[in-house]
């Protein structure tokens, strides 16, 4: 007997649709996987084999071949449990196949029965919607990241004998339910506020403009002066996110595994800030199992780099592109992946190494020699991609 059991994997921040055929043949007890399952795929075998087991089913001990089609793209993460172990359940007629058809299946499964949350429900929940699916069935702690998915009915299951039960028509699962705009204006709040910055009117006034027009600011201004101050009420002076862009940019932060336990969207424009320490691979994103960099998190927020001079030549160096195409392509021999990365760029620094070259209160020790070496550590093309130089005086109090 053939099952077919629609499920999905992620591939950078998008997911895919994934056809797991599971084939019940007479022969000597055997169990394979192919289409390129890597190390947790292989091992659930075992996971499912004892689920069954253990929810009062009985696992056929015959020849079982499990394919994930499309059969060229590798396979990780332990997301397919749930669909090879319903796959079997309806190769054996065990469980109605009636249902299946229309609904994505996707979990991991505990020993006992348990379905358990996996990574990156949000960007599956937005592919099953496309491919015109009429349900989804998740693990129960995914619901609230998948259902602000409109569209799609996103159900969840706690564990497989539920699962069997919606799906032999005895029960219904719990179905995903969000106020979307309610979220939306509840997360869009902000704990910083502009009102907080005394005096500084033209440095407020030129923020204004690069909020308004989405220009990279670039600040130059002694210690204690407020640069970092400014740069932080920055995201607060953005329009509100769409709901499109909280859509994307919670994507990413889903697949980066940075979303905070228990938040559905990401609904604030991000501000993200790297020390001046961070690697190459750390700003634009990377390692060998690709994971997206500072500049994709800050996709429609900003990037604050502070104390520009102090970042290492090539890391500033490799923003530039990023800068100009809004995107970002990590090349591996295995696969390439494309992350978003349209952020505004502020940056901060001092206007030489002692900070108060053209201060009125201090005397700059550094020389004019200083002063030209240590600007000249930022290139002549990464200042032409920021349009608004502001300097910022100290103010007095
Ligand atoms: N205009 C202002 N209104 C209110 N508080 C201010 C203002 N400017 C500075 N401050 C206070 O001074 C503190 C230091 O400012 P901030 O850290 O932003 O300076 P900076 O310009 O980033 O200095 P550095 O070059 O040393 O990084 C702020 O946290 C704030 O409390
Ligand atoms: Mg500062």
């Amino acid at each position: 007997m053939l099952a077919r059991v629609r499920s999905a994997a992620v591939l950078g921040i998008d997911a895919y649709l994934v056809d797991v055929e599971t084939d019940i043949a007479n022969g000597l007890p055997t169990f394979a996987t192919v289409g390129l399952p890597q190390g947790a795929v292989k091992e659930g075998r075992e996971r499912v084999y004892a689920a069954l087991a253990n929810t009062g089913y009985t696992f056929p001990l015959k020849r079982i071949t499990v394919n994930l089609a499309p059969a060229d793209i590798r396979k990780d993460g332990s997301a397919f449990d749930l669909p090879i172990a319903v796959g079997i359940l309806a190769a054996t007629e065990q469980i109605s196949a009636e249902r299946l058809g229309r609904v994505a299946v996707l979990g991991e499964l505990g020993l006992e029965g348990a379905i358990r949350p996996v990574r990156g429900a949000l960007p599956v929940a937005l592919a099953a919607r496309t491919a015109g699916l009429e349900a989804l069935v998740l693990p129960r702690e995914n619901l609230p990241e998948a259902g602000v998915v409109s569209g799609v009915r996103v159900l969840g299951a706690g564990n497989l004998a539920e699962l069997a039960d919606f799906l032999d028509g005895r029960s219904e699962l719990p179905e995903a339910r969000v106020d979307l705009a309610g979220l939306l204006a509840e997360r869009a709040k902000h704990d910083v506020d502009f009102g907080e910055v005394k005096g500084q009117a033209h440095a407020k006034r030129a923020l204004e403009v690069a909020a308004a027009g989405g220009h990279n600011i670039l600040m130059i201004g002694p210690p204690g002066s407020g640069k970092t101050m400014l740069a932080r009420r920055l995201p607060t002076i953005l329009p509100q996110m769409s709901l499109d862009e909280a859509l994307e940019t919670t994507k990413i932060h889903s697949v980066a595994g940075v979303l905070p336990v228990g938040e559905s969207l990401v609904a604030r424009r991000p501000f993200r800030a790297p020390h001046h320490t961070i690697s190459d691979a750390g700003l634009i994103g990377g390692g060998s199992y690709p994971r997206p960099g500072e500049v994709s998190l800050a996709h429609g927020g900003v990037l604050f780099l502070d104390e520009l001079p102090e970042f290492r030549k090539n890391v500033l160096e490799v923003l530039r592109q990023p800068m100009e195409d809004g995107v970002v392509t990590i090349a591996r021999a295995a696969m390439s992946l494309t992350y978003p990365a349209r952020f505004m760029l502020a940056a901060a620094m001092n206007p030489c190494p002692c900070g108060y070259f053209g201060d009125p209160q201090h005397n700059c020790v550094c020389g004019p020699l200083g002063v030209e070496r240590y600007l000249a550590r930022v290139s002549g093309p990464l200042l032409d991609r920021i349009d608004i130089h502001l300097e910022v005086p100290a103010v007095k109090y």
